[in-house]
């Protein structure tokens, strides 16, 4: 630094706007010679506060925050982490099926949905579900051009380094690609690279690497694209997210034009036309398993036809037109040491069985949820048991029974306490239904007041569908919770931390555990969070039935936090109208609008709401093609449809922009109605509502 620094205060907005360019660079810079070269030439301290003025003058100045500001870089060290990709199409997951019947199942809800005659062929693929990670691979005029992880499927890491080093990601593609095209496929470690690996660490005294998918895991995430470079990842393309144009019409034609371009596909994907000989190809492919050089966890199924894939379009995380056949869990035997109680965000009380730890698919098991008191009972397990644990994919370990020979005696039974575990100590009462029928959950009624409740609200808040804040995770959350100096009680406490620490003589930086840097990369995280975005806001109050997909929903609906709160606070008052709108929405029904009218009816509820809604800037929801003709309009199908089948015309309704509703009021703007309409449209008459058939329907929205 040559200029001399001038006091924050002092500044004009030219002079922050040249100094946050300059401090970009340098301190990117920094990042660089630290990292890439490892030859830093600047002192540890010195970088802090090149950081610690960036941050300043931003706080100062939050309309100049620059894109490529080092503060955006959160989390650690700059480039102790990678810059973040937005995802121009995003990367599904998928459903599981866990037998034949759910892939029937699978089968019949696609046929329907696309009311398919009973006599047409449904062509669809089965492939291996490799188990791995799953990469996009953008290329632009034919070369490599970003790579990125899956992330949360809409952003992702940028590992495009690392990917550079895979021998299987062709870096300037073969044939004749679209001018865009994003590959997407899994990047995995075969068995014997595992062994391989493995081998070295152990001759080197090393600790050893667990499983494949793991260990490949932690070979692409490495910020020294070197390390990633000396693991022999491996890489089978599957699938595409942005292409400028298709090369083929089917899913087995898109993967011969991948194979065609360089890629590696996996030769056992093949193409049937009934589910029978679906069923028959996974039997195979789970015969071949233990032959294949590398792991497999299932078999994917996809309709091969990507104009009906697209007219299946997805729900909420997974496409319509695809499903995972997952191969049958695995098992081990192991002790039950104990069982805890954990209390969750409602207030549920959940046993927790504490096991000997065992090696089951791979991954050590300490711990297995046993679900309620009746589930105990149920399995008639004693603490001292050999039991049996079996683990399915991500799901959470499970206990499946107990070893009868093996059971000790001094085995102890286990008996449930009335009494929440929290220093409260508040009686625990049974939920009971609408109709006065107990249920097997047992809830602390604290709510609040519950410390344990408290915190598990505010590891929802910052959890990564909520407001996913970096550097704030369970660990961190506890930590403030208990911290006297800068207590997190509530999730306003949050945007208020680095005010409360600047005014503070005990500063974060100085508490055990964290450093200037990491005080201030907090911080500057939790800023980067202050502007929310509408449906992570709704989500993150945790409200009881309100997952995403309901947020999702509300704030689509109400475009703004604004008219969401003013629809929960109405809803909680009693009022109708209100309570009739919010019933009109997909997906939605009494349980979501109780929960809310429950948690708005509550005081200290409302505080929180207020309090929050006060520190952070919430952006309105997106409308799905706000150009369309129909954009912002309340539509309501109604009668029997021809062309298509009820779920399909409101899922593209929606694409279009529509409110569809379920119920004709003076807030409809048009009901499309088909044979044998009744009801709904003697309303739409009475109220004189526009009526239109269902080709009308169609020529409305450009698709006639
Ligand atoms: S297709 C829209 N095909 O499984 C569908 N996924 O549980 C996108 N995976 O995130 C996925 N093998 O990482 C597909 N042959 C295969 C796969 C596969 C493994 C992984 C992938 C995905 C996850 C979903």
């Amino acid at each position: 630094m040559t200029a001399p620094e001038i006091d924050v205060e002092k500044l004009s907005a030219e002079q922050a706007a040249t100094e946050l360019e300059r401090l970009a660079a340098e301190i990117a810079e920094h990042d660089r010679r630290y990292h890439s070269d490892d030859a830093p030439t600047v002192t540890d301290a010195e970088y802090d506060a090149l950081r610690r003025r960036n941050l300043a003058i931003e706080q100062a100045f939050p309309a100049l925050v620059r894109a490529d500001s080092p503060s955006r870089r959160v989390g650690g060290a700059v480039s102790e982490k990678f810059e973040k990709v937005r995802h121009a199409v995003p990367m599904l997951s998928l459903d599981n099926a866990f037998s034949d019947d759910d892939v029937r199942d699978f089968a019949e809800r696609v046929r329907r949905y696309l009311r398919l005659p009973a006599d047409a062929v449904l062509p669809i693929t089965a492939e291996p579900k490799i188990d791995g990670l799953s990469l996009s691979l953008r290329y632009e005029g034919g070369r490599l051009a970003v790579a990125a992880t899956r992330g949360d499927g809409q952003v992702g890491e940028n590992v495009t380094a690392n990917a550079r080093t895979i021998t299987d990601i062709p870096e300037i593609l073969s044939g004749n690609p679209p001018a865009v095209l994003e590959v997407r496929g899994e990047v995995y470690l075969s068995h014997a690279d595992f062994l391989e690996l493995n081998r070295k660490q152990e001759a080197e005294g090393k600790p050893l690497y667990v499983n494949p998918r793991n260990t490949a895991a932690g070979s692409l995430r490495q910020l020294d694209p070197s390390i990633t470079a000396s693991r022999p990842l491996k890489f089978f393309a599957y699938a595409w997210g942005e292409v400028s144009t298709m090369p083929a019409d089917t899913q087995m034609g898109m993967v011969a034009a991948l194979a065609d371009y360089g890629f590696r596909v996996n030769d056992l994907m093949k193409r049937f036309d009934d589910v029978d000989e679906l069923l028959e190809h996974y039997g195979k492919i789970e015969v071949e398993r233990g032959t294949l050089p590398y792991d497999i966890d299932g078999v994917v199924y996809k309709v091969d036809d990507i104009a009906l894939q697209e007219r299946l379009g997805f729900v909420s995380r997974s496409p319509r037109w695809a499903i995972a056949h997952k191969f049958p869990a695995e098992k081990a035997a192991t002790v039950l040491n104990g069982i805890d109680i954990q209390v969750g965000r409602t207030g549920a009380l959940t046993p927790v069985a504490r096991l000997e730890p065992v090696t089951v698919g791979g991954v050590v098991v300490t711990n297995a949820t046993l679900h309620n008191a009746e589930e105990i009972g149920r399995l008639g397990i004693k603490i001292g048991d050999t039991v049996i644990v079996q683990r399915a994919g991500d799901v959470i370990p499970q206990i499946l029974g107990f070893v009868e020979e093996k059971r000790p005696a001094d085995a102890r039974n286990f008996t449930f306490p009335e009494v929440c575990p929290c220093h409260l100590k508040t009686p625990v009462a049974r939920d009971t239904t609408a109709g006065g029928v107990e249920g097997v959950v047992r809830r602390c009624s604290g709510e609040f007041a519950c410390p344990y409740q408290r915190i598990e609200h505010l590891r929802h808040f910052v959890s990564r569908r909520a407001f996913d804040i970096e550097g704030l995770g369970e660990k961190q959350i506890e930590f403030f919770f208990n911290d006297e100096d800068l207590p997190v009680k509530s999730p306003a406490d949050i945007f208020t931390l680095a005010e409360r620490d600047a005014a503070s003589l005990k500063k974060l930086k100085d508490k055990e555990g964290w450093g200037s840097l990491s005080a201030s990369n907090l911080f500057a995280a939790i800023e980067t969070r202050r502007t929310i975005e509408l449906d992570r806001m709704i989500y993150g109050l945790g409200i009881r039935h309100v997952g995403e997909t309901t947020a999702r929903t509300l704030a689509r609906a109400y475009g703004s936090w604004q008219a969401v709160h003013d629809a929960a606070l109405a809803v909680a008052r009693g009022d109708t109208q209100a309570r009739e709108d919010m019933d009109a929405l997909d997906d939605i029904g009494d349980a979501v609008i109780d929960a809310v009218a429950r948690y708005f009816g509550e005081d200290h509820n409302r505080d929180l709401v207020e309090k929050l809604a006060a520190q952070v800037n919430v952006v309105d929801a997106e409308m799905p093609q706000s150009d369309s003709p129909v954009a912002g309009k309340t539509v309501v199908f109604t009668g029997g449809l021809e062309r298509m089948s009820r779920d399909e015309a409101k899922a593209m309704a929606e694409r279009f922009g529509v409110k569809v509703s379920g119920s004709v009021s003076s807030k409809t703007d048009l009901v499309v109605a088909g044979p044998g309409a009744g009801s709904k449209l003697k309303k739409a008459a009475e109220l004189g509502i526009e009526v239109i058939d269902e080709n009308g329907w169609f020529e409305l929205i450009g698709a006639g």
